[in-house]
């Protein structure tokens, strides 16, 4: 069946009637679901790494009453955490497991997880880290294609929040 061929009422519903306890994942379902599934736990380590490197810098840059950055980092990790979230009910809803084993969370995730000692090295790091993310998952986006519309949609969301963070980033960089 090639892509702009719909298929006829009588199939759709008796294929929908066909392995039911598959819930979301229906006959029509193209991608390859373990490398999907591998996709979006690295993205998830991904963002839980992020949000734990954003708690740290949030911490420590109350400590150097540098506010309007710990504002900053703040509002990353809440989002950040948002994120992982997002991406392992995802991860439910296509039969797998939301890998959040703390041992290996480091090289499982794309972006590194880098202290910094100076409020400068945080924000450096904090923005090579969306950078390695805004890459990771536009290549995501693109693998996926057509094959699975929602996390395709999914993985579009993140990347445009993503995007604004590194600008943010980029922004508070020139001010410091
Ligand atoms: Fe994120
Ligand atoms: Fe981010």
């Amino acid at each position: 069946m090639t892509a702009a061929q719909l298929t006829d009422v009588a199939t759709l519903r008796q294929r929908a009637r066909q392995h039911i306890e598959e819930g979301a994942i229906t006959e029509g379902y193209s991608a390859d679901r373990e490398e999907v599934l591998k996709l979006l736990n690295a993205s998830l380590a991904t963002e839980l790494v992020c949000y734990l490197r954003y708690k740290r810098h949030y911490f420590m840059a109350t400590g150097l009453k540098a506010s309007v950055a710990a504002a900053e980092f703040l509002e990353h990790a809440q989002q950040e955490l948002a994120h992982s979230d997002q991406l392992a009910e995802r991860i439910m809803q296509l039969g797998g497991e939301p890998d959040f084993n703390p041992e290996g969370l480091t090289s499982r995730s794309h972006a590194e997880y880098v202290e910094g000692e100076t409020l400068k090295e945080m924000i450096t790091e904090d923005l090579v880290a969306e950078r390695i993310a805004i890459d990771s998952y536009r290549e995501i986006i693109t693998f996926l294609g057509n094959d699975d519309p929602t996390t395709r949609r999914l993985f579009e969301e993140i990347l445009a929040q993503e995007e604004e963070h590194a600008d943010d980033l980029a922004d508070l960089l020139k001010d410091s």
